[in-house]
Order: structure tokens, then sequence, then C-alpha cells
């Protein structure tokens, strides 16, 4: 949710600059633009100051890219890709966003919730603003703050605002250095050789540092081409040392796939392998997750599990309580974290809160997790980018390692998230009454995951034929029922991101209650139908559809018989999956639908990886 880059340095900022904007163009793509500092025109121009030039454009960071001057030499510069939040994407709104006397030149990320105040105010004293954003008006409070230093300038500025935000700064009168601050949006440095970077996020320095600093909220930092110093808003130092980041630059490659979703979606075998390795104990039917930091009688404490995140893992959330409650049998339910942090929930000292997040960014689930911590909960993380701020800020957590996931619509890190749930309720199930023998079945069970996942993924070609005859329809179901549900959910929620096809989900037992009135010839239903103790419901719900000719497909199990459903005039095109333990079958059941939507969104020509109005990581409420 717009992504931020620095350099100050010895090598010309602007390519730079535009190759960090372009791995962070996931997080916003409506609009992008740079500043750069240029040494002063005239030779010898002795106490000259240097001048900013500044591009923005609307549209991708390649269009950008081609509008910029050819001789653009300067060596410190700042640069944005946008996912609008105040006024539409248009050029005047693009950032960097600069003072009246050019002198400050700034990029944001967040939210100012009283820029419309101080908008005012900057009027009434004459300050002409020339966006709709609620970015400028930080550059004009640094530009008029009369603090000597940029320092003072900023934190007198960031002391008038309220709101959430991760800046970088530009200032023709201190040409050595990039201030920058966090409050709620991330912001990390990256440590080079006699060069500095800033970004929103690692995958934008990767290719030339693996030294990072993860800011806090509530510090700044100077930054200069020869280090940074890190501090607090009263302006004490915070020492902060880089750490060592383990991701390798190929993983953010597109390495021959035509779209990231589906690199990701064909990287699920290895994903899953990767988070179970190491956590599964076979001998005692359990599983090892000492990253909760939570002892057994701990774990025995909980009366209640309360899984908390939003969208899709909101929904494989729901998917987790489920798998809590059948293997643990402790109360268990998902909430979406954007609700929960807005109704003054009842923390309950007996519950375990979940919060579930690939990113580790997401403004709702973090602030979802401050509520708890406030109200003195327990929280716990299932994240994936490790050093994140919600997997900082939890008490203890699981890592997904599905590795960096760079299609806005996710897919390997949900499958991890299920599968990490399920590692989850294992244990919780161990420290209770389920048994070693069914420990190991689920153990067992988890094992055969990789494997299956492949063999789903194997059978891509009649999918994708399937997905063709979908995109042609203007309306979907997605039909499930109790562990089917979440995944009905997920699975419209695929289609809806990527093919821009309406969808909508339902529970198959609810359908006589009401949707049913909408089935048609026009209107397809994908229906789980998995072969378990409701498998004769589902199908009496097919035969309903059929009945009212409506177009179904059925995703399945080998052993479930169609024929009640599958006649020659009218054959229904099935999906089958292998068939796992009941409790873990909704992980695999999800994954067809993953390439359900990226062959219908590819055969109506969308953009996969960028979704129109959306981005990855959304740190705005
Ligand atoms: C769906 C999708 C979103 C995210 C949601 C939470 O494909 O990507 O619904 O699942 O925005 O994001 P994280 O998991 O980063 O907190």
């Amino acid at each position: 949710m717009c992504g931020i880059v620095g350099y100050i340095g010895d090598q010309v900022a602007a390519p730079l600059l535009i190759e960090g904007l372009t791995r962070l163009e996931y997080r916003g793509y409506d609009s992008a633009g740079i500043a750069v500092l240029s040494p002063p025109h005239k030779a010898g121009a002795g106490d000259a100051e240097p001048t900013v030039t500044t591009v923005r454009r609307v549209g991708r960071v390649r269009d950008l890219a081609a509008a910029l001057p050819k001789r653009l030499t300067g060596t410190a510069g700042i640069g944005h890709t946008r996912w609008a939040t105040h006024g539409p994407a248009t050029e005047h709104n693009a950032h960097p966003h600069r003072s009246e006397d050019g002198r400050i030149s700034l990029v944001h990320n967040g939210i100012i919730d009283n820029a419309a105040q101080i908008r005012a105010k900057l009027e009434a004293d004459g300050v002409t603003l020339t966006s709709d954003t609620d970015t400028e008006v930080i550059a004009h409070l640094v530009a008029r703050s009369s603090a000597p230093t940029l320092e003072g300038a900023v934190l007198d500025a960031l002391a008038r605002i309220d709101g959430t935000y991760a800046i970088a700064v530009l200032d023709t009168h201190h040409p050595d250095r990039i201030l920058v601050a966090r409050n709620g949006s991330p912001l990390i440095l990256g440590v080079g050789e006699r060069e500095m970077f800033v970004a929103s996020d690692v995958s934008a320095l990767i290719r030339h540092t693996t030294s990072v600093i993860r800011l806090d909220d509530g510090e700044l930092a100077t930054v200069t081409a020869r280090g940074y110093r890190t501090f607090t808003r009263e302006s004490e130092d915070t020492g902060r040392v880089p750490v060592e980041i383990d991701l390798a630059a190929d993983d953010l490659e597109l390495g021959g796939h035509r779209h990231f979703m589906h690199k990701e979606i064909l990287e699920q075998p290895d994903a899953v392998a990767a988070a179970l390795r190491g956590r599964l104990d076979e001998r005692f039917g359990t599983a090892r997750l000492d990253g909760l930091n939570l002892g057994p009688r701990e774990l025995r404490s909980f009366r209640r599990v309360k899984i908390l995140g939003c969208g899709s893992a909101y929904y494989v959330g729901q998917i987790g309580a489920a798998m809590i409650e059948e293997l643990a049998r402790i109360p268990a339910d998902a909430e979406p974290a954007s609700e929960f942090r807005y109704r003054n929930p009842i923390i309950e000292p007996d519950t375990l809160y979940v919060v579930v997040s690939q990113s580790g960014e997401t403004a709702d689930t973090a602030f979802a997790v401050q509520e708890v911590k406030r109200k003195g909960g327990q929280v716990i993380g299932v994240v994936n980018v490790v050093g994140s701020t919600i997997a900082r800020e939890v008490d203890g957590g699981v890592y997904l390692h599905a590795g960096p996931e760079i299609a806005v619509a996710s897919t390997k890190a949900l499958t991890n998230m299920a599968v990490a749930f399920a590692m989850l309720a294992l244990l919780l199930g161990r420290v209770r009454d389920l048994s070693v023998s069914d420990g190991q079945r689920i153990i067992a069970g988890l094992r055969r995951l990789p494997d299956q996942i492949r063999a789903i993924l194997a059978d891509e070609a009649s999918i994708e034929k399937t997905a063709r005859e979908l995109a042609t329809a203007q309306s979907l179901f997605f039909i499930g029922r109790v562990r089917g549900y979440p995944v009905a959910r997920e699975g419209a929620q695929k289609l809806k991101e990527v093919s821009y096809i309406h969808a909508e989900a339902y529970q198959t037992s609810e359908l006589k209650h009401g949707p049913l009135a909408l089935i048609n010839p026009a209107m397809p239903t994908v229906a789980l139908i998995p072969d378990d103790e409701l498998t004769d419901r589902n199908l009496a719900a097919g035969e309903q559809i059929l009945a009212r000719r409506g177009p179904l497909v059925a995703v399945t199990h080998p052993r479930v018989d169609l024929s009640a459903l599958d006649t020659a005039e009218h054959p229904v095109p099935a999906i089958v999956v292998p068939k796992n333990e009941p409790e873990l079958d909704p992980i695999l059941l999800t994954i067809p639908l993953q390439l359900l939507a990226y062959h219908a969104a590819l055969a109506l020509g969308h953009d996969i990886d960028k979704p129109r109005n959306l981005a990855k990581s959304v740190t705005v409420e």
C-alpha cells in the first residue's frame, strides 16, 4: 500500500530508485514518481545549493522510467509508487510532494487523519496547495518550521500531525542526507558500502545489500552516504544495529513464469514442505512450535481460541478454527480483524488470540494486536514475513516459511497458513484429549500434502478448460458446507480479485433458504462435494441446482459417485482432488480454486499480478 524508496551514495540514484520502485509496485500501482538532488548547475558555484528534479507519472513505474530526462546524474533521491487514498490517481497527486519554495521533497505511506484541518490552516496562512493529498501538508509544515536542522524541522512537523506514516524527506539546504520517520507504516534502512538505501520492504534493496534495520514506530533516522543515526521523537539515540536478512534475490524473479501468481501456485509443494520441516514429532504424534513461547500448562489453560485476520487470511482463519475445534475440542472462531478492532471487543484471560497475516503489515490486523495487548490478552502470530510489524508485536508465533509472495492475490502463503493452523490444532489437541494415534494420523496426512498438491497441479490443463468456460459467466456461486464453506469463500474471493467476475460464496445448506432463486442457465455454481459425512447432502444440493438448469462444476474426491448428477446430455465437469484426512481436506480443496481463478483471469486478459484497485499489503485503515 504505497511503496517508498530512497538512495544516497556514490552511484547515480535514478536507476536504483526505479529498480526499487519496480520491486515495490505490488504495494500500489496507480502512479509513481521520484525526486533526485542534482549538483548546482554552474561548475565552481561554491556555495550554490543543489536543485531537485522531480518526475511523476500516472500509471506504472515503467511509464515513469520512460519519462525520465536523459541526464539525471544526482546521487541522492527518493521515490514512491502510489495506491490512492486521498484524491484520484493524477500527476498532481503523485508523490514526491514539494514545499512551495521547492526546498523540501517528501514521499509518504500512510494516512494523516488531521490533514483537512492542517490544509485549512495552511491555506489561511497563504500557502497554495497543489494536490488533493494528505501528504502534501507535511512538506509545507517541514519547510515552514523555524528549526535550523532538517531533523528539527521534521520533528516540528510530526508533532502537528495525527495518523500513520512512513516518510522520506529531501532538503536542498541539507543535501548530504535523507531524513526518514516511521509511525504505523513499515520502513527499512539498507546499509551498503559508502551508500545507504531506504525502502518500505526488503525486496526493494535485496539486490544491493542484505544488511538492514527495521525502524520501530516512533523512530526517525538521518541517512547519509556514510551511515545513519536512529533516534526517537525526543531526539534520543536508539543506536540500532543492522541485521542480516535471509532472502535470495532470485526468489523475487519470475523465473520463466508469465505471472507471479502462477509461479507461487506452483511453488506450493515446496512451500508446504518448508512449513512442516522440523515441526512434526511422529513419536508423540504432536507438533513442535517453539516460537509460540507457550508451555504445555499454558496451552492447556486456554478455553477458547479467537483468530483474527483480513480478507483471505480471515477465510483461512475460519479453516483453522474448524481444525482447532475438531482436533482440540476447544471452541474456536475467526473474525475479520478489520471489524474486531472497532467494536470494543471483550478480551478474555483464558482466550488465545491468534492473528494471521502474510505481510505482517496489514494495518487492521496490527491494530487488532494492539487492542488485545492493551487489554492484557495473549496474542500469537501466524505470519509469513520475518521481522514484520505484526511478527514483532505478538507474544510468540509460527512463521509460515512460504518465501516471498509477490502477486497481489495470495496463494502459497494462504496454503501455509492452513498448514500452520493444522499444526497448532495438533499441538493444542495433544495437550488435551487427542490420542497419540490420532496425532500420528494427522502427521501422516500433513506429510502427504506436498505430493498431493503436485498431483492437483498436474491436472492444470483440465482445470484451465473449466476455467475458460466459467470465464464467460457474469456471476457465479461457490458453495460448500461446514469445513468446505471457508474454502468456497476463498474460491469466490480469488476469482473476484483477478478475473473481476462477480462471485458469491454460500453455505450449501443455505441455498434453499433464498439464493436458489438466482439459479438459472447463466449462473454456474462451483460446488465442493468432498468425500465425508455430508457427501449425500451435498449431492442432493447439486441435484436441486441441476433441476433448475443451473450449470454445475464439482470439486470432489475420487470415491464420490457423481452419477446422480452427471448425465450424457448434461455432463458435470469434475475437478477431482486427492483425499487426505477429513480435517486436512480443506487445504487441498483450495488449490484447484486458485487455478480456476488464475486461468479465468488469463482467458479474460487481465493484469493478473496487479488487479485493479488492489494492493498487496494494506497498510492503511
Ligand atoms: C487475497 C488477499 C487479501 C489478503 C488480505 C490480508 O488474495 O491477498 O485478501 O489476504 O489483505 O493480507 P495479509 O495476509 O498480508 O495480512
